[in-house]
């Protein structure tokens, strides 16, 4: 397994390979590899010759500088983690340099609304600098497929909205959301959990299972004030938003219409740790 920190470098290996007829499939990350990511790294191994993973805490995509700076990274332990899979497997792991070229600056997309929604509205400029990073990233690595988890599934809409607007030959994947035995969505921010909110973080996802037990029979309107209210009852997670929305438009629920897919979205700080997760109701 090979591990770049050079795009021109990781470039031409992949440019021999692709030569040679092979495929690659490629997960994008910020390190701090956890099983949810690792389900996304044996997706891209089944279906492609090779995977390449990037690992890079993209600075344009946060608009707290805490969060940036406390964001865990364990770069030897992913890697380590990562040759446990396979031996098809290309690390790129940059440094901010490599990337940006002295300009850490967000590109501004338009998302066809996409992007002021939920995650939008709560985190200034987020998708611009997801969209400037994915983009870059795709450029680079040039993949046949690349792999997103529906945990983030605002930002897998997003991508998938780049890629035709920008008409970027890649086949975008979305990965059912891996998640801890206690039901809490896997996440690298877990691991600064203190053991208290750890132990009550997943409240989040029965408030979610027990939503759409409710969705077949009660109104939209008052699912969202039962889940506000069950939240503003917990003393240690706060909530951000719980909204039910369509899946294509991902703006909240009016009236429910037939033939229309909705989720549930929800954001909650568990002490300084912000969480998200969604689960489709119907
Ligand atoms: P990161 O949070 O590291 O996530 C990388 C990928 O793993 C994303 O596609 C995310 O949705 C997926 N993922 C995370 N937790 C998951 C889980 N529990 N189950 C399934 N998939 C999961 O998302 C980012 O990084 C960044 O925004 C990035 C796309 C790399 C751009 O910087």
């Amino acid at each position: 397994m090979t591990v770049y920190n050079n795009k021109v470098e990781i470039q031409n290996h992949i440019n021999k390979l692709k030569y040679e007829g092979f495929t690659f499939g490629f997960v994008p990350t910020m390190g701090a590899l956890h099983e949810g990511h690792l389900s996304l790294v044996n997706e891209a191994l089944s279906h492609n010759d090779f995977a390449v993973v990037s690992i890079f805490v993209n600075p344009t995509q946060f608009d707290n500088a805490s969060d940036l700076e406390k964001y865990p990274r364990t770069l030897d332990r992913d890697v380590d983690l990562l040759k446990t899979l396979s031996e098809n497997i290309i690390v790129y792991a940059p440094s901010v340099e490599d990337v940006y070229e002295g300009q850490t600056k967000a590109e501004q997309f338009d998302f066809d609304g996409l992007e002021h929604e939920m995650e939008g509205k709560f985190r200034d400029g987020h998708f611009d600098g997801v969209g400037t990073i994915v983009k870059r990233l795709f450029e680079i690595v040039t993949p046949d497929n690349a792999y997103f988890g529906e945990k983030d599934f605002q930002q897998l809409a997003i991508i998938k909205k780049l890629v035709e607007k920008h008409q970027i030959p890649v086949n975008i994947v979305g990965c059912e959301i891996h998640r801890e035995a206690s039901g809490l969505a896997m996440s690298s921010r877990n691991v600064r959990l203190k053991p208290d909110y750890k132990k009550e973080a997943p409240f989040i996802y029965k408030t979610l299972m027990a939503a759409k037990e409710q969705f077949g029979i009660k109104n939209a309107d008052d699912i969202v004030k039962w889940v506000e209210d069950e939240f503003a009852r917990h003393e240690l997670l706060d909530l951000e938003y719980f909204i039910i929305a369509d899946v294509k438009t991902l703006k909240p629920i009016e009236t429910k219409e037939n033939n229309t897919n909705y989720r549930a979205f929800v954001a909650a700080y568990a002490d300084d740790i912000r969480l998200i997760d969604n689960l489709a109701l119907n």
